[in-house]
């Protein structure tokens, strides 16, 4: 008698469903695939005529950081912004091609951008605190909007901690958002980001306004976040984005040149133009 197989793909027993057409029959041996977490199928932003996105397909693993690296224009924030439609409200944009996010179509019919922008968060370029709101509101912000409960007082110390701002802070929470240097704006955003723990994180250049101790306390940070969340961020810094990220993405002139692990796009990238800047040859 032969030894019985180590997994049984399918009982014996179990009668065989009637099926009106033939069905294919599933491998034997499926290889164990992680799925995205953030999937992009031919992605196209317009601006009207400008077709600043173009056909950019990619996937994103859970728990794992993608930079978004390129020159100055070649379309790093069209395209993170895409992933929480913040296109939407922005008059002659059209997107067209899919993004999913756990498999689901983020621009289908019926998908609320409240609650898509609450698991899909993000630090924008610029720092932009709600104007009219104190350093502790404006963490609170998401919080209240989503009628999540729980302690705010702790949740708001958690993630001003988290984004290595407590301590500037503590003293002034009711002072205005705006009353902060761009710097700590900017770490004041992250915070509200955190706060309502989002799974996705898109940050558009979150330490561009950093002094080198506040960006290092960002890339600690990015660290940590990566346990839970899967994060994309856009970059101009090279070492930044060798630091924090597990893949890159290199776009020029809209379209997705190239993506692979970090250590291979700066080291060994297949393709020229990818080389030319990495290397610092344009850019
Ligand atoms: N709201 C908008 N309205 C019209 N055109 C836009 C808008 N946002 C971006 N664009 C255009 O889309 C293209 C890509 O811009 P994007 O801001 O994505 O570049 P980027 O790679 O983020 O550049 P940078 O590194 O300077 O931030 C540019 O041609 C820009 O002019
Ligand atoms: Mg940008």
């Amino acid at each position: 008698m032969s030894p019985a197989p180590a997994v049984q793909i399918m009982p014996p027993e179990k009668p065989v469903p009637m099926v009106s057409a033939p069905q294919q029959q599933p491998p034997l041996a499926p290889e164990p695939e992680t799925p995205f977490k953030v999937e992009v199928q031919d992605l196209n932003v317009y601006f009207r005529a400008n077709h600043a996105i173009r056909h950019v397909t990619l996937g994103v693993k859970p728990q794992t950081v993608l930079a978004v690296i390129g020159p100055s224009g070649c379309g790093k924030s069209t395209f993170i912004r895409a992933l929480n439609r913040m296109h939407d409200l922005v008059p002659g944009a059209r997107v067209e091609g899919r993004v999913f996010v756990d498999g689901e179509d983020l621009y289908a019919r019926g998908i609320d951008p409240v609650l898509l922008r609450r698991r899909v968060g993000m630090v924008f370029q610029r720092p932009n605190p709600f104007p009219t709101m104190s350093i502790y509101e404006n963490v609170a912000a998401g919080l209240t909007l989503n009628g999540i409960g729980g302690n705010h007082a702790e949740i708001v110390e958690h993630c001003l901690r988290q984004a290595a701002l407590w301590d500037e802070v503590k003293d002034r929470l009711r002072h205005a958002g705006t009353s902060l240097s761009g710097g700590q704006q900017q770490r004041l955003c992250i915070a509200r980001a955190l706060a309502v723990e989002p799974e996705v994180l898109l940050m558009d250049e979150p330490a561009s306004a950093l002094d080198p101790i506040a960006t290092a306390k960002i890339e600690e940070l990015i660290h940590e976040l990566k346990e839970k969340y899967t994060i994309v961020i856009v970059t101009h810094s090279m070492q930044q984005a060798a630091r924090v990220s597990d893949n890159t993405a290199f776009f020029y002139l809209g379209e997705l040149i190239e993506m692979g692990p970090t250590a291979q796009i700066f080291t060994n990238p297949r393709e020229r133009r990818t080389e030319d800047y990495v290397t610092g040859k344009f850019g």
